[in-house]
């Protein structure tokens, strides 16, 4: 995790939030690369839950709510964690974090636990009474049960469909920690999938198996992966089943996405607390039904971290070791560099002309800097998957070389087949590599 935290920190993934004046417990801002990335895991979930799919819409609802939605909800009765404190150094910790029952710091005695809500509190408008209480939301999926019967309404989607929402959500955690993995701000990415009653256990399944999926399709190594189903003891009190995918972390196995099957609590809890009707009118029964909910709800923090740790690589390199991130290219926060030989104007213009006709396409850098070695070394560190080099035989032959991140082999290719070359490459296709001095690859035609 060092190491991860170390590159982060380094390349303007990730710094500490507010750092210039000592830094704010277990918050973190994405920098330059960060954010891209952040941004690269949020389209690509979206491309796969919403996009390319006809069952599924998506919402962006607030983060402030109804105070009333807590209650239905039941958060403001069970979203509770068990605090304990230690009578020595008064540290506080999560009791459930930890076995035995003294303290983990310093070995002192711990007092009895409480339970402590975990929802953040504010107040809207100027007056700080019991009447203006509201809460930053724990879950993102409360917008979306209480849009339920608009979004029914305007699209006229039939059962089973889903809507998605990605947003912030806040939990005041006892225990926070290993850098983004908990923190007190975070960003989910949450599906409601509302199904008929008595077909939720094969939707579970189908989930279960669909967002698996989704990281091994990106690159995350199946063997790092595993599901585990929750006891009963552990079940959220709206759950009737949920297994969690678990990531293989540097701190060790821990829950990166919980897939719950929700049945039709939270339709019937917002329901009774307005009296306005959540149901579903089934053509086929002629009955009004209340739909089960199954629900895939994961972190882009805990994945962003997940995809980090994965594509996290070193290898021997003559006398060092060469750092990279085997990143697939769909998240990959740049994706080709380009890197003229020399900065002889002639080769910089030349360069920065092709350096503005990829920018179009895709996140592109320039670096001009020090020798080509460390160059493609700087690039392979944040993961671009592919560098272009312009030299001087460029200007003769209108040709460049592209090089490729994990293999590191080259080819020469006409400038004029570079962007569908690098197009075609960015989106996976298997393209037959020549072996260095070669001319063009498969499909390409003539060099
Ligand atoms: N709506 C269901 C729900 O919120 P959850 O298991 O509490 O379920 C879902 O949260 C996901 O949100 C987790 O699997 C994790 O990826 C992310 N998450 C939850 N709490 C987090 C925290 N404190 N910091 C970062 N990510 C968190």
């Amino acid at each position: 995790m060092e190491k991860i935290v170390s590159l982060s920190r380094r390349r303007g993934f990730i710094f500490p939030s507010s750092e210039i004046y000592g830094g704010l417990s277990s918050c973190w801002d994405y920098g330059p690369l960060g954010v891209e990335l952040k941004r690269n895991i949020k389209q690509a979930w979206w491309r796969t839950v919403v996009q390319e799919r006809d069952d599924m819409v998506g919402l962006d609802a607030s983060i402030l709510m109804h105070p009333q939605v807590w209650e239905a909800s039941g958060h403001l009765k069970g979203f509770s964690d068990p605090l304990v404190e230690c009578k020595s150094c008064h540290l506080r910790w999560r009791s459930d974090d930890f076995k035995g029952d003294i303290c983990p710091s310093c070995g002192g005695e711990l007092t009895e636990p409480r339970m402590f809500n975990l929802m953040f509190k504010t107040f809207m408008g100027p007056i700080e009474d019991a009447a203006s209480v509201v809460y930053l939301r724990p879950e993102t999926a409360q917008g979306i049960f209480v849009n339920f019967g608009n979004v029914l309404n305007t699209t006229r989607k039939r059962l089973p469909f889903g809507i998605a929402q990605i947003g912030k959500a806040f939990r005041n955690e006892i225990t926070t920690g290993n850098f983004i993995f908990r923190t007190r701000e975070f960003e989910q990415m949450e599906i409601e999938f509302f199904v008929k009653p008595g077909t939720d256990k094969q939707w579970f399944d189908y989930w279960v198996e669909e967002r698996l999926n989704w990281y091994v399709n990106l690159g995350i190594k199946r063997e790092n992966l595993r599901l585990r189903q929750h006891g009963e003891d552990e079940l959220a009190h709206y759950a009737r089943e949920c297994s969690d995918i678990d990531y293989l972390f540097p701190m060790g196995w821990a829950e990166l996405e919980g897939i719950a099957n929700r049945g039709d609590f939270d339709l019937v809890q917002h329901a009774s607390y307005t009296g306005k009707s959540l149901t579903y009118f089934n053509e086929e029964t002629k009955q009004q039904i209340v739909p089960y909910i199954i629900e895939p709800s994961a972190g882009v923090d805990r994945s962003l971290l997940a995809f980090l740790c994965d594509a996290y690589d070193e290898e021997p390199d003559q006398e060092e070791i060469r750092v990279l991130l085997h990143l697939h290219p769909d998240l990959a926060p740049i994706k080709v560099a380009v890197l003229p030989l020399s900065r002889r104007e002639s080769l910089v213009t030349a360069a920065k002309e092709l350096y503005a006709d990829l920018r179009q396409c895709w996140m592109v850098n320039y670096d001009d800097a020090q020798s080509i070695g460390r160059r493609y070394r700087r690039q392979d560190e944040i993961g671009t998957p592919f560098c272009v080099t312009v030299d001087f035989q460029s200007l003769e032959d209108n040709q460049a070389t592209i090089r490729e991140r994990d293999t590191m082999n080259q080819i020469r290719i006409p400038i004029s087949a570079l962007k569908t070359t690098l197009a075609a490459k960015l989106s996976g296709e298997d393209l037959f590599i020549l072996p260095p001095g070669g001319q063009i690859w498969k499909g390409g035609g003539e060099g």
